[in-house]
């Protein structure tokens, strides 16, 4: 792609930016009645609403323009032909070929890959059935009341995200509980209330190689064996993989083994047999619902137009935040509790794989790229930290997430929640002058000299950008789409920054100076003079 065609629309997109300087989202509101409608997406019961950002319909056409410069359009339709666009891995990242209810071929580089995708998943369906009909019995000869999951990022933070969001949908079935620390202190205060003779152990690596997850694999498997016998090892445990050789290793029956492929990145995983803590605390109906909404987004992210298309129009305005206006961080606040999980999901997803300083061909990047996602449900977020959000320094985009309709929730404190999400973007958007603020104090009774005073305190500058995604409710098929979108939302950022969103070579190094470190902090005996003073300093230091 010539650097010609992004450079000038990034140019174009700065102009426009400096134009923009002298409105505001209120004026742009109060002269365009039709704002609201042209500026949200609805999607079946879902509706995406960005009219709250400082943006005209020449924001979107420029972002478009940047779009297609990059050829947005072509790199997407080389992620769904599963091409090996992991150039770094030489893999494609087809995870959308495990939601695909089209019945065309799924191909992965030139692979028909359906009728594998569907063995499996009947296999991980048939699993979950006999688990939560208590036809799979411990080794007491009584069904499992608790699933507990070990594994870690993309082996964790996805079913557990999805757990507890469609809690309600559990139904009869087992609990379930998710580890991933290696403090040991996540798996014994986990394991503490629970009786391991009806407990069910998953361990969810994708290589099956990873620290942490080994570690508490181990521990939790002498634990079965200290209770219950090393009999009863084939009974409580299950294992998710692609590396079926090392979870026989491990002593996991073949038969409660249950694969995927290289080409599902751990943080696309969800909708993998990484699912299958999920598939047993929902029922594989719920979870079928699930696939069914990633699906949803798929088809919407390859045909609606780029300035209607939701996932796409999500992440090239954040372009627009982090590359023309500077915004290095992004919030995204759930009003919605039992998606209390979904920013930490969306850590992994978004600054893992956006994370990047090289271009895709392995140069500098010449743009900023992901910044940093952080959030908390509302409204426990507004008694933390939105008081900087409202009036430090810096801005901060923010997504909010909300539901019309609560789901096993009492409708009065629905009304509160969501009234409460709409004055929080309202108040973003328009903020108070400092005119406002005075008016405010003179109608509160105060003297002259201390409305001066108070004022600048009290004053809010607005034009603080949201989004907000509005759906129905939170069930399985939402919560499918709401991480479908934001999946395609950093798949398009990525190409607009040309960098590989499906490697992670970042978080190798601390991987192997932790293997390294870990036998000199066990054995006191072991010298540290080949260490750095401070690594050396702190290790001596609780040596005592
Ligand atoms: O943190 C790096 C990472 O490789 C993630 O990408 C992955 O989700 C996680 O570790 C766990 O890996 P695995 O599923 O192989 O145990």
């Amino acid at each position: 792609m010539p650097r010609t065609a992004v450079a000038s629309a990034f140019d174009a997109l700065d102009n426009h930016a400096r134009a923009l300087r002298v409105e505001s989202a209120p004026d742009l509101f109060a002269r365009n009645p039709l704002r609201f409608q042209e500026f949200s997406v609805p999607l079946d019961d879902f509706l995406f609403d960005f009219s709250k950002h400082k943006i005209t319909r020449e924001t979107i056409a420029l972002l478009v323009a940047l779009a297609e410069a990059r050829d947005l359009e072509g790199r997407r339709a080389a992620l769904f032909a599963g091409e090996p666009v992991n150039n770094t891995e030489g893999r494609a990242a087809m995870h959308m070929g495990l939601r695909d209810f089209s019945n065309k071929p799924i191909i992965v580089q030139g692979v028909d890959f359906r009728r594998e995708i569907e063995a499996t998943r009947e296999r991980v369906f048939a699993f979950a059935r006999d688990i939560r009909a208590g036809a799979i019995l411990g080794a007491g000869d009584k069904p499992f009341t608790d699933i507990v999951n070990i594994g870690i990022g993309g082996s964790d933070l996805g079913p557990a995200m999805a757990a507890r969001a469609l809690s309600p949908y559990r139904g009869a079935g087992p609990r379930t509980h998710f580890v991933a620390n290696v403090d040991g202190a996540d798996l014994s205060d986990t394991l503490e209330p629970l009786d391991l003779s009806r407990t069910l152990f998953i361990v969810s690596s994708k290589t099956f190689t990873t620290q942490e997850t080994m570690a508490n694999a181990a521990s939790a498997r002498a634990r079965v064996v200290a209770a219950l016998g090393e009999t009863a090892v084939p009974r409580h445990f299950a294992a998710v993989s692609t590396r079926l050789d090392k979870a026989a290793e491990f002593g996991i029956n073949p038969e409660r083994v249950f694969g995927f492929w290289d080409w599902v990145g751990g943080r696309y995983s969800l909708w993998s047999s990484i699912g299958l803590a999920l598939a047993i605390a929902v029922g594989p109906d719920h979870f079928t619902q699930f696939l069914r909404g990633g699906f949803d987004i798929d088809t919407h992210f390859r045909e609606a137009p780029l300035d209607r298309n939701i996932p796409a129009l999500m992440g090239l305005l954040g372009v627009w935040h982090r590359n023309v206006l500077g915004r290095a961080t992004h919030a995204v606040i759930p009003y919605d509790q039992r998606l209390a999980r979904f920013p930490a999901y969306l850590q992994q997803l978004d600054m893992e794989s956006n994370g990047k300083s090289v271009t895709r061909a392995g140069e500098p990047v010449e743009t900023a790229t992901g910044p940093a996602i952080f959030g908390e449900p509302g409204t426990n977020g507004q008694h933390a930290f939105f008081q900087l959000l409202h009036q430090g320094t810096d801005v901060t985009p923010i997504d909010f997430l909300v539901a019309a309709e609560p789901v096993a929730a009492d409708p009065h404190h629905h009304a509160l929640l969501f009234a409460n999400c709409l004055a929080q973007s309202e108040a973003f958007m328009r903020g108070r002058t400092l005119e406002e603020a005075k008016a405010l104090l003179r109608k509160e009774g105060r003297f002259e000299a201390e409305v001066e005073r108070l004022a600048p305190h009290k004053a809010f500058s607005g034009d603080r950008p949201s989004s907000t995604l509005l759906y129905r409710k939170l069930d399985p098929r939402t919560l499918g789409r709401l991480v479908a979108l934001y999946e395609h939302k950093v798949f398009t950022q990525s190409v607009i920054w040309d960098i590989n969103p499906f490697d992670q070579w970042g978080v190798e190094l601390g991987k192997e100076l932790a293997g390294r470190l870990a036998p000199i902090v066990e054995d006191a005996s072991v010298s540290t003079a080949a260490l750095d003073g401070s690594t050396a300093g702190l290790i001596a230091w609780r040596r005592g």
